[in-house]
């Protein structure tokens, strides 16, 4: 799917418990302007069911797992986040939805922008439209 990317963190394996981290520009492709969390979710509750217009971001499973799903107006790609040493790269325009939380799972979300309501395309159609007519 069009420059979606699971991105591999560094694991610094200790003893002692181990240790992830990223930082740009080495492992995320853009400056970090917001980072949020959605935890507490109920089970077969789902997030997201948007595109943003211009916002980049990162997905990471920190405790638990959940999907992602990805639709980039042809196909639709579902991947399972379950390591807190993997973030999925997600661009612009691309439309996603997270479901299938394991109980007290954590979803950490770190983005190029901050949050702005105009950004979100909420309907899929439009967000169809908007993609054919690039
Ligand atoms: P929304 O992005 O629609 O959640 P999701 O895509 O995960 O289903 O956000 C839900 C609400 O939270 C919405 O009213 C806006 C608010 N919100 C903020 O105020 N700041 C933020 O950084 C985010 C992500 C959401």
């Amino acid at each position: 799917m069009n420059n979606v990317k699971l991105l591999e963190l560094p694991k610094i394996l200790d003893e002692r418990g181990n240790l992830s981290f990223f930082q740009g520009p080495e492992q995320i492709p853009f400056a970090i302007k917001r980072t949020y969390w959605i935890y507490d979710v109920p089970g077969g509750q789902q997030r997201g069911g948007h595109a943003y217009r211009e916002l980049h971001e990162v997905i990471i499973a920190l405790s638990g797992s959940f999907d992602v799903v990805l639709h980039d107006g042809v196909k639709e790609q579902r991947f399972t986040l379950n390591r807190s040493y993997y973030g999925l790269y997600v661009p612009n325009m691309i439309w996603r939805t997270i479901d299938n939380f394991s109980t007290n799972s954590l979803a950490l979300i770190v983005s190029d922008q901050a949050y702005n309501s105009e950004d979100y395309v909420r309907d899929f159609d439009e967000y169809k439209n908007l993609k054919h007519a690039n």
